[in-house]
């Protein structure tokens, strides 16, 4: 974690494959002036590059299941320690377990920090799959579309940088379907996790991005988080 002299704010973005984790980190980024944790994100990039964590963390992904916690939790510690999160940050996709949740509280207590809010958002399953068989993605600034509920304004081109879409390999029906059931067993625990701790924010997935972003704005004034 960086030195630094200000109380860092931290964000957690939970919800299924699909729900619309980096969707919405894209604007909160902005909004937040936060840095976004992407767990999956800085996977791929191992992968991409070809590093020895991601030649380990493949397998799982191409099946749809979760990167063992010690391999993940070395990797966004490591992560939050660079300069550019001593504001804070927006986590999307991480903690996904409870073992995970207990060790960023953890690494985040031994400084007297905490998370400020954990946005939940909440889609049913049929809208998942539907979602993710049609999403597109930003090979260069990760800006996410849909073929159809989220068009791009032109066909294979992110709307905010310009460059090629691409479709990521774990969006095959059968890979989500298993990722569905990995989140169900691993990940939805951690409602009640945060439920306890008294951060849970639910929100309606299932409205348009920009009624989902009203209602997040919603939850953070309700925590005093402002821009
Ligand atoms: P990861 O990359 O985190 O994937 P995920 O959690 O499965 O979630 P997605 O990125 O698929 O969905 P999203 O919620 O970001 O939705 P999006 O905004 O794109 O993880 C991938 C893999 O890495 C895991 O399976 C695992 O192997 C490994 N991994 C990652 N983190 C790990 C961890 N902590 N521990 C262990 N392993 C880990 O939206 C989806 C689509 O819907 C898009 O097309 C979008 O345009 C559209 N859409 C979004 N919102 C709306 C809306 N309101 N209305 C209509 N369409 C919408
Ligand atoms: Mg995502
Ligand atoms: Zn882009």
């Amino acid at each position: 974690m960086p030195d630094t002299i200000f109380t860092p704010t931290y964000l957690i973005l939970l919800g299924g494959p699909g729900a619309g984790k980096g969707t919405q980190a894209q604007w909160l980024m902005v909004y937040l002036g936060l840095v976004r944790v992407a767990s999956g994100d800085l996977f791929r990039e191992h992968v991409r590059s070809r590093t020895e964590l991601g030649q380990s963390a493949q397998r799982y992904m191409d099946s749809g299941e979760l990167v063992p916690d010690e391999l993940t939790i070395a990797m966004v510690m490591d992560r939050l320690s660079r300069a550019d999160c001593r504001y804070g940050a927006i986590f999307d996709g991480f903690p996904r377990t409870v073992g995970q949740a207990e060790a960023l509280d953890c690494a985040l207590a031994e400084h007297g920090w905490r998370i400020a809010t954990v946005i939940d958002l909440q889609v049913p399953f049929a809208t998942l799959m539907e979602r993710l068989s049609g999403r597109w993605i930003c090979s260069v600034c990760g800006g996410t579309f849909h073929a159809t509920m989220n068009p791009p304004r032109e066909v294979g081109r992110c709307d905010f940088c310009g460059n090629a879409l691409y479709q990521r390999t774990d969006d095959k029906p059968e890979t989500v379907a298993n990722r569905i059931q990995v989140y169900m067993r691993q990940t939805a625990p951690l409602e009640l996790y945060y439920q306890q701790r008294d951060l849970l924010d639910l929100i309606d997935g299932t409205q348009s991005v920009a009624a989902v972003q009203v209602a997040i704005r919603g939850a953070l004034t309700q925590r005093r988080l402002h821009p």
